[in-house]
């Protein structure tokens, strides 16, 4: 019998599969389809300090081998989540979530984290500094006013702090150098890189944004890719996440060195996603010659001599 638990910045978790965040909501829509405590936790849609309605429609296109979203990270505000939809919650799901905090300001950010600290079924923040679908510069892409936002957010927050980071950064270990000198305790690698398509009959982009987050399977070996490099490089904790689909997907993320991985884009396809590839991941990770889930962590990241 494979052991698929893991742990992820001091967090025990039973497996390495969470739904990423955007793609599960608050978790109430997927509650009446399976029992969500099989999953290894849930992270939260991106919230801000307001509720937010979002980018104007269309918001989704469709590519080969994934999809275009330019949602804009439309929220019920934090309050409301932390009040409301977190207690409601735990009437489906006994385990910790994974809140994804989001801001346009320090100020909105240490808020956000702050009240997600406060709840007692949040095990870990991640800062999502790097949503593709709002105007204004990136946190996420400039290592000084990253670590200026990390530091003032960890000043307010005693839970494990991931940062999620965009992999378009020039220099990614240079960012995730900056994240953990600011007290990031790992990183949840990727956030969607940007894409667009035209419709050639209107002769306009597809997204009345434009351009949109990438993700689905064409985004795969980018995250493989941005997940191997930071983990050699600082050996921290690391959910991986885009265009994972299948069980063999997770033991390749984790072999890069993620210690838990986020599936996104493959819950929309098939809502049952996270719960086919749990219950195939024991079997698979046999085949491959595992007993354990956590001791495949990194194990490719660590014969690298790159
Ligand atoms: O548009 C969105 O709400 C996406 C957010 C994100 O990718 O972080």
């Amino acid at each position: 019998m494979v052991d698929l638990g893991v742990e992820l910045a001091g967090l025990r978790l039973d497996n390495p599969v969470i739904p990423s965040s955007g793609t599960f909501g608050y978790g109430e829509d997927y509650a009446g389809l399976y029992d969500l405590n099989i999953l290894g936790s849930i992270a939260l849609k991106g919230t801000t300090a307001e509720p937010r309605r979002g980018n104007p429609l269309p918001r989704i296109a469709e590519c080969e081998g994934g999809m275009l979203n330019s949602i804009g990270l439309q929220n019920p505000g934090v309050d409301a989540v932390a009040d409301e939809l977190l207690p409601a919650l735990k009437a489906h799901f006994n385990k910790k979530v994974i809140a994804n905090a989001c801001g346009f300001s320090t100020e909105e950010y240490v808020y956000v984290a702050k009240r997600f600290d406060a709840c007692d079924n949040v095990g870990l923040i991640e800062l999502n500094v790097s949503c593709p679908n709002v105007s204004g510069r990136s946190v996420g892409g400039d290592p000084n006013a990253l670590f200026k936002l990390v530091s003032e957010v960890r000043k307010h927050v005693s839970k494990p702090l991931l940062i999620k980071l965009s992999p378009l950064a020039a220099d990614l270990s240079e960012i995730a150098a900056a994240a953990i000198e600011g007290g990031a305790d790992g990183f949840t690698l990727i956030n969607s890189p940007t894409g667009m398509r035209i419709d050639p009959v209107r002769r306009s982009p597809v997204l009345a944004n434009g351009r949109g987050g990438m993700s689905g399977k064409m985004v795969f070996p980018l995250a493989l890719r941005a997940v191997y490099d930071v983990y050699s490089r600082f050996r921290v904790p690391v959910i991986g996440v885009g265009g994972i689909s299948s069980a063999e997907d997770v033991v390749e993320m984790m072999l890069a060195g993620a210690a838990a991985v986020e599936v996104g884009a493959a819950n929309l396809v098939d809502p049952f996603a996270c719960k086919k590839i749990i219950e195939s991941l024991g079997p698979t990770l046999e085949r491959f010659g595992f007993s354990s889930a956590r001791e495949v962590v990194g194990l490719a990241a660590q014969t690298s001599k790159t």
